[in-house]
């Protein structure tokens, strides 16, 4: 069976990584939308820097659960293109591959003069300097608000190709990928959407599965 799954915050939630819009959403009092834009690295770098060391350390001190580990089983049993919304690494460490990080990762660095990629260091910071050009220009390789998300043309090949399209964990309110779901129901795909509560898209989905994701996850994939 040809399926794609597009995750978001919501599949780490138990892990102990926070969502982005349950709560007050907000870090050190800003708001999200103020600290992931690339006018907020222009006018306040180390805070920018600051926010995602943050969240690299708290990724490195989670594990992966029962739903990342049931989508790399998954992985085995069918022919599957996992799309993450997510820039944590749990998927990866449950033994998913070829998986699709269209936001970017925390794990990879990105050199705003150069472009140049590399593993990122635990923590960066203003005076982190690039491998190649050798500027203090070291950025997350992280897709921010008002920039282009990454592996576009494969997401949506491989929706027009999919039969079956799952949404697990997201909140359907970011744009391209809240708009996935209707471009796989157009092609013919039966549309499932997974998650604790309804969301911004629930009414473009065929069937929706209401629970944890360490619960209805793994169940699924043992049904399919
Ligand atoms: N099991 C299943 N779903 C859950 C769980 C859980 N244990 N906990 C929370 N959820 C659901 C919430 O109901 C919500 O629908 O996960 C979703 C989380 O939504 P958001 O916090 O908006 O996260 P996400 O949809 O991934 O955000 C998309 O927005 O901030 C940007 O780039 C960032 O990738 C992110 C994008």
């Amino acid at each position: 069976m040809r399926i794609v799954v597009l995750t978001g915050a919501g599949i780490s939630a138990e892990s102990g990584l926070r969502t982005f819009r349950a709560g007050d959403g907000l870090w050190e009092e800003h708001r999200l939308e103020d600290v992931a834009t690339p006018e907020a690295y222009a006018s306040d770098p180390s805070l920018v820097h600051r926010f995602y060391n943050a969240r690299r350390s708290a990724t490195s001190q989670a594990q992966p659960n029962a739903a990342h580990h049931a989508l790399a089983a998954l992985q085995q049993q069918h022919d599957l293109t996992l799309v993450t919304q997510n820039v944590d690494d749990l998927h990866e460490r449950a033994g998913s591959t070829q998986l699709i990080h269209m936001h970017g990762e925390l794990a990879q660095a990105l050199c705003a003069s150069c472009g140049h990629r590399w593993s990122s260091p635990a923590e960066m910071d203003v005076t982190t300097t690039c491998p190649s050009c050798r500027k203090a220009t070291a950025r997350p390789d992280i897709v921010w608000f008002g920039e282009m998300p990454y592996h576009m043309e494969n997401i949506w090949k491989a929706l027009e190709n999919a039969e079956i399209f799952a949404a697990i964990g997201t909140s359907g309110q970011v744009y391209p990928a809240a708009g996935f779901v209707q471009h796989a129901r157009r092609n013919g795909a039966h549309c499932i959407e997974l998650n604790i509560d309804p969301t911004a898209v629930s009414r473009d989905f065929h069937e929706h599965i209401i629970g944890p994701a360490t619960e209805t996850v793994p169940e699924w994939v043992k049904e399919l």
